[in-house]
């Protein structure tokens, strides 16, 4: 990356001011050994969760519950987020950093399990945004199935799509470079998707599924 755009990109990363419930979220994150989304992630995440007015959400990779927060305060208050995480020492932490947050209980339905297990038995066409954060080797398989869940106009997001940079370097060829290569791949050839690959913290793959095919180009 250029001087120049490593200070754009720095100085997007440090603009999103995060308030004492999110900075406590962070926090445990750390104690927990989570990577929790960067702060220009979570405030995108807001401003995305606001703009779709999804109802129903699923979240792969609960953490310690930043970006669970940062997608709870964009929503409306009559939406409900399910996340999902293998580890439940990371729900207990998120559903402390909701209820800190103010988020009524019944506004999230933690699931803890494999997403590989889990996400097969969730409703076809029934979510309105599918946020995927979770174990970047099975990252096809969560997109292919975030497909399955989305209701026509949903939105699906995929945090870290530019693994570390080593995307965009045609050089770099290991297993989960090629994976997110064929995560960014999959989503362009699906005629049913319109998307955009921002470059906001790790690389945010938006997409929407739209209710008709794409007209070829
Ligand atoms: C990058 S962290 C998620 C951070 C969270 N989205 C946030 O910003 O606060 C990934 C999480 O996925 C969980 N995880 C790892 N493999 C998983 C799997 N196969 N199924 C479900 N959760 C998994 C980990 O326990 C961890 O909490």
């Amino acid at each position: 990356m250029s001087a120049d755009k490593q200070s754009t990109w720095s100085y997007t990363e440090a603009l999103p001011f995060e308030d004492e419930v999110l900075l406590r979220a962070r926090e445990r994150s750390h104690e927990l050994g989570v990577s929790a989304v960067s702060t220009g992630v979570g405030a995108a995440l807001t401003v995305l969760a606001a703009s779709s007015k999804a109802q129903t959400v699923v979240e792969v990779g609960t953490g310690a519950g930043v970006s669970g927060v940062c997608l709870l305060r964009g929503l409306g208050t009559g939406s409900v987020l399910t996340t999902i995480d293998s580890d439940v020492d990371h729900l207990r932490a998120a559903r402390q950093a909701y209820s800190e947050a103010g988020i009524p209980g019944n506004r999230t339905r933690t699931i803890s399990g494999r997403a590989a297990q889990v996400l097969p038995r969730l409703t076809d066409n029934a979510y309105d945004l599918v946020f995927i954060d979770a174990d970047k080797p099975s990252f096809l398989l969560y997109t292919e199935q975030a497909v399955r869940l989305l209701k026509p106009g949903g939105l699906m997001i995929i945090n870290g799509a530019l693994d570390n940079g080593r995307v965009a370097d045609p050089a770099a060829r290991d297993q989960l470079t090629v994976t997110m290569r064929q995560v960014g791949r999959f989503i362009r050839d699906n005629d049913s998707l319109v998307s955009a690959l921002l470059p906001t913290g790790d690389g945010l793959q938006l997409a929407v599924k739209t209710a008709a095919r794409r007209p070829a180009p």
